[in-house]
């Protein structure tokens, strides 16, 4: 059994995967259940605390997004694409729900396109932004953990970058 020391959930399996299935994070965060080191319990100063906040609203809005397009872009392979990166930012949303303590993740109602291509470019942008605030609160924060989720996360929202990019050309 394995399990990410990012979002803490376990994966039952004969090899690591490449990737967290659950938040994305990559191998190097992957590590034999028993031995793995995962803490919700930090103490958020000023500043963490609302990036964290801002970062839970982030993925809570990306993720309405993506579950949005998964229903109504008009392109198979899209739905499939925009259901995979909701059920990742969803899981995001929760690391941070965990983080802030709260009971429970707010629901996000962010509307979406029926053109596939616009949801692609729609992708892009926010990740983009996502991206560009991450690598701002990494930096800014002086709490290891609060810097490793958000570099973590910074490398999987650039890894969502790719796909849409991928798609656009
Ligand atoms: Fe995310
Ligand atoms: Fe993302």
């Amino acid at each position: 059994m394995w399990r990410c020391e990012i979002c803490g959930d376990p994966y039952i399996g004969e090899n690591p995967p490449d990737n967290c299935p659950f938040c994305g994070a990559h191998r190097k965060y992957v590590k034999e259940a028993k031995e793995a080191k995962v803490n919700f319990d930090v103490e958020l100063n000023e500043k963490d605390k609302a990036n964290a906040e801002r970062a839970l609203q982030v993925e809570v809005s990306n993720a309405a997004f993506y579950f949005c397009a998964a229903e109504k872009t008009d392109d198979d392979e899209g739905k499939l694409l925009f259901k995979a990166l909701g059920k990742v930012e969803e899981e995001h949303a929760s690391v941070w729900k965990k983080i802030l303590k709260l009971e429970s993740v707010p629901q996000g109602k962010d509307p979406c396109y029926t053109s596939n291509r616009k949801n692609l470019e729609e992708s892009h942008a926010r990740e983009t932004r996502a991206i560009e605030f991450y690598k701002k609160a990494a930096a800014e924060s002086e709490n290891e953990r609060v810097k490793q989720i958000f570099e973590a996360f910074v490398e999987v929202e650039t890894d969502h970058l790719k796909l849409s990019e991928e798609r656009l050309q």
